[in-house]
């Protein structure tokens, strides 16, 4: 059995059609604050953006060359980084997010930040248990409220 090869490098225009299926992905949208299809113009928009802006920066992680998913910082305003992730459904369930997590928080040591922080749905398992066993701790002092306005 070879053993793959994981890696992740910065994400470019290129990656915008993998970018958008890791997005609305149903997974990954149900287990989002923002659970809407997203349209490919928006996308768009957003991908330029945001590989225009400084305090964030988008990854692609590869398995030995080929991309299976996505990582992002956001450099956020009291010194932490928010960290999140995504990967395609074939590959889930391989243990890969604790990988992904580990790569980016060595990324994260260059950049003049103290702390760490994930955005979680609490029914979102995998992902608990990927950044608990990268050392995060529950924050059990926020809870999230929303309201569908008319
Ligand atoms: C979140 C996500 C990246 C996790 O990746 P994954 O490949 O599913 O999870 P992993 O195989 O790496 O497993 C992570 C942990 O969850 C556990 N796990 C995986 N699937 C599980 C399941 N269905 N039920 C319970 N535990 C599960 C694993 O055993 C592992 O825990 P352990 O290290 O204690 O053994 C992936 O599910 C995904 O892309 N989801 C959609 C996007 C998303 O939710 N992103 C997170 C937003 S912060």
């Amino acid at each position: 059995m070879t053993i793959p090869e994981f890696s992740l490098r910065p994400a470019t225009e290129a990656d915008s059609a993998l970018l958008l299926s890791l997005r609305n992905d149903p997974l990954t949208r149900a287990n989002s604050l923002n659970t809407e299809l997203i349209h490919e113009t928006t996308h768009a928009k957003w991908l330029a953006a945001t590989l225009r802006d400084l305090s964030t920066r988008l990854y692609i992680f590869e398995r030995d060359g080929v991309a299976v998913g996505m990582g992002r910082l956001t450099r956020g305003p009291q010194a932490h980084v928010d960290v999140s992730l995504a990967l395609l459904p074939e590959v889930r369930g391989h243990g890969y997010a604790t990988i992904v997590i580990e790569m980016l928080l060595k990324v994260a040591t260059g950049w003049t930040v103290t702390t760490a922080h994930a955005i979680c749905r609490a029914d979102n398992i995998p992902s608990l248990r990927a950044f608990l066993s990268q050392g995060f701790s529950l924050e059990q002092s926020i809870v999230l409220l929303r309201k569908e306005l008319p």
